[in-house]
């Protein structure tokens, strides 16, 4: 029996698996079943910036009972005009966004209680908003780490590469100067210059990089000629974009790197720690076939490594990391002239 201990983030895990943000790290029960099924870790489903900014816009108008009280206390406040007006729709916004955070908090201790493998929490940024704060809360509830979920969709005519880049870093610096877990990124492959930009990042005292997130991508339905959703799941063949760049990265920047999107079976999990990743992330493939499939990634890793006589994960990994190959220009080869010559 191979021994799959590793590290990934400075967190000692047991094995690479690490099960990723989403709903099925939304319930107590799912985190106990995910880790009798065998994870190394897991990421919460991320406490998102959008929902809390609409909740605490939404926060007046709001019919939840548990909050009438406080409604009533802030309605007689404007009333009477004893207080100034946007110094109390202030404090209001503040009280929602308390009222959204400690749920995720309260969430984070029951899960620390109820499992003994490390939780990774996770907050979606889409600005440089209060996320210091949330950070240091976070980490007093007793998450392990912190994946900041960086999804910004660099679509701005107006945002230079640069402009994305300094917001990026800016977002790293303040959660830094709050916390001291081990923190990653989460990040989308929409970079001009990705691996500059991701090197940037690396050494910015992050512990930690998620290549990548799968981004929610539109679709056109041509029968009711309107936009509809893509697919929310990862297809199998998906995990290729992150071997290329865990393959380009690993070596290279100053933190460990997981990889995510399109694992489906133990062999992408062999690959992509040859690649170079420390770990990887699993999400689609559990919600379509189940939490206990965990059981057969770590299984089949198992299997591989004592077919081929590997003790531990640092014998293999990084082994087909550019830096560790003869030929690295095959990583970075866009066009297949000898395979597409073959076809044609
Ligand atoms: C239903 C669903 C919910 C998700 N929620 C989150 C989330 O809250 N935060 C996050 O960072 N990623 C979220 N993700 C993205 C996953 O963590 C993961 O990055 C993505 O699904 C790609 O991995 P996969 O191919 O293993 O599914 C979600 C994915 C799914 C399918």
């Amino acid at each position: 029996m191979a021994n799959l201990n590793t590290h990934y983030m400075g967190l000692a895990i047991k094995n690479p698996i690490i099960v990723s943000s989403s709903g099925l790290c939304n319930s107590i029960e799912n985190l106990i079943k995910i880790e009798a099924a065998g994870a190394g870790a897991v990421v919460l489903k991320s406490i998102f910036e959008e929902q809390i900014m609409m909740e605490a816009d939404n926060f007046i108008d709001s019919s939840d009972s548990s909050l009438s009280a406080m409604k009533k206390g802030f309605n007689d406040i404007l009333t009477n005009r004893s207080y100034d007006y946007i110094e109390a729709m202030d404090y209001m916004k503040n009280f929602a966004k308390e009222h959204t955070l400690k749920a995720y908090l309260d969430f984070i201790k029951v899960a620390k209680k109820s499992v003994n493998i490390p939780i990774i929490a996770s907050i979606n940024c889409v600005s440089a908003y209060d996320w210091s704060f949330f950070a240091k809360r976070i980490q007093e509830a007793g998450a392990d780490a912190l994946e900041l979920n960086f999804y910004i969709l660099p679509s701005d005519v107006n945002k230079t590469a640069a402009m994305y880049d300094e917001m990026y870093q800016k977002i790293i610096s303040d959660v830094k100067k709050f916390v001291t877990i081990p923190i990653s990124l989460k990040l989308s492959y929409y970079s001009s210059s990705l691996v500059n930009t991701f090197m940037e990042l690396s050494k910015s005292g992050i512990s930690g990089m998620v290549l990548f997130n799968k981004p929610y991508n539109p679709d056109i339905n041509i029968n009711k000629v309107e936009i509809s959703s893509g697919k929310i799941y990862s297809s199998p063949d998906e995990y290729q974009r992150s071997l290329r760049w865990t393959a380009i990265l690993s070596g290279r920047v100053g933190c460990d790197l997981a990889a995510s999107t399109g694992v489906h079976g133990y062999e992408t999990v062999v690959k992509l720690l040859l690649a170079g990743s420390n770990a990887v992330q699993v999400a689609s493939l559990l919600y379509e076939k189940g939490i206990e499939e965990i059981n057969t990634l770590v299984t089949g890793l198992n299997k591989w490594m004592d077919e081929h006589n590997f003790k531990t994960i640092d014998e293999f990994r990084g082994k087909l990391s550019q830096v560790n190959i003869e030929n690295p220009a095959v990583l970075e080869r866009v066009q297949f002239m000898k395979s597409y010559a073959n076809i044609i």
